[in-house]
């Protein structure tokens, strides 16, 4: 009996079955004004599935939380507009999708934020003098810009932000909201302590880092209702050069204090992979089995799966679902290729974020293969 393939209640919503598509970015917004356009549109509709849960592509919640040219945004009329139209598509096929909010941080260039320079929580210069760190901004891919420290008084503008496009993700016709407080960006950078040197109530000791964390999810519960509000975080994760002192002990900190939410799900990447690439192939999910044991709701693992091990890890408890990024790139009907055992179609790096058609809305279906030899 495969587990991966078997229902579950998530978010209000009925699954029919738990291979769950994974944020990713894309960079296919129309521009300018970061809209979804007709070509996001039709590539969340292939990828949709009755009783399919879709996490969307980081979308940012301002203009100043811009980091990544062509990703789309939640903080316009326009933008509200677009998204409605690649909701109704995926409800149209029977899935559920939730929108996941985006603030870069320091991980921007001021070609892409407007002019402000890229906000975090601290200044740490060794991350735009990385000579082989890339932004990506009109003008291609270049060097972050330097960045500077959020004061203590702009924090609750930056928490209103995000609840105002958990307001417009409501608009925009989202079954619920993802928290992206994963791989290096504005969350993260306040949660872990190699990038988090403040000596105010947002800094210092674990309960101060993780306290931008949960105001926000407060914001997004305060919109969404319990059990419709859900948090990305990448535990010991190592992407955007983040690194911590005690990551299971911040981490494990997160979970608990999420438990009082009653989150829709915590949706963890395991650290064996180093943003889209992964590092440590065969390692078992660490992460996920520790969390485990202290997040009482459901959990979604990520990260360098396979059908097999995506099976296994359901099947010894530590994960309720699994998400899949790179395949689900590939491979636009892959809970079907996974219930009908068929094989899977490897997935073109180059193509993934450049801005058109290519590499995006071109990868067959198992089906039109068959037909096509
Ligand atoms: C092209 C690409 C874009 C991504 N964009 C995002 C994103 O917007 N938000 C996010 O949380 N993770 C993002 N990720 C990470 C994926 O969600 C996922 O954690 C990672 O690909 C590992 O899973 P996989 O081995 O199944 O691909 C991205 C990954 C890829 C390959």
């Amino acid at each position: 009996m495969s587990k991966l393939l078997s229902p579950i209640e998530l978010g209000g919503a009925s699954l029919s079955h738990r291979v769950v598509m994974a944020p990713l970015t894309r960079s296919r917004s129309d521009q300018p004004g970061d809209v979804p356009g007709p070509l996001m549109v039709e590539y969340y509709a292939q990828r949709a599935s009755n009783g399919g849960l879709i996490i969307s592509e980081g979308t940012t919640v301002s203009p100043s939380a811009r980091g990544w040219f062509g990703a789309p945004g939640l903080f316009s009329t326009a933008q509200v507009e677009g998204w409605k139209r690649v909701t109704a598509a995926v409800h149209a096929k029977g899935g559920v999708i939730f929108s996941q909010l985006w603030h870069t941080g320091r991980s921007s260039h001021i070609e892409v934020t407007g002019g402000p320079l890229p906000v975090s929580a601290s200044v740490n210069p060794a991350y735009w003098q990385d000579p082989t760190r890339r932004t990506s901004t009109p003008s291609g891919w270049v060097h972050p810009s330097p960045h500077r420290a959020l004061e203590i008084g702009e924090i609750a503008a930056i928490v209103e932000d995000y609840r105002l496009a958990a307001e417009r993700a409501k608009a925009a016709g989202f079954d619920g909201v993802e928290l992206h407080g994963a791989n290096g960006y504005l969350i993260d950078q306040f949660l872990q302590d190699n990038s988090n040197h403040r000596t105010d109530a947002y800094g210092g000791s674990i309960e101060n880092r993780v306290r931008l964390l949960l105001e926000v999810v407060a914001a997004l519960v305060s919109v969404w209702g319990p059990n419709r509000v859900a948090v990305r975080i990448g535990p010991a994760g190592k992407w955007n050069d983040m690194s911590d002192s005690e990551p299971y002990a911040l981490f494990s900190h997160v979970a608990r204090q999420l438990n009082r939410f009653v989150l829709a799900y915590l949706h963890i990447v395991e650290p064996r992979v180093l943003g889209n690439v992964v590092v440590t192939a065969g390692q078992a999910p660490v992460a996920t089995e520790q969390l485990r044991k202290v997040f009482t709701g459901k959990i979604i693992a990520a990260g360098g799966f396979e059908p097999e091990t995506a099976e296994a890890i359901l099947q010894n408890g530590d994960a309720d679902l699994v998400a899949f990024g790179r395949y689900f790139i590939s491979n636009p009907d892959l809970p079907a290729r996974i219930r009908n055992g068929w094989p899977l179609a490897s997935y073109d790096r180059d193509s993934f974020y450049t801005f058109d058609a290519t590499g995006y809305v071109d990868y067959p279906r198992h089906e039109e293969v068959a037909v096509l030899a």
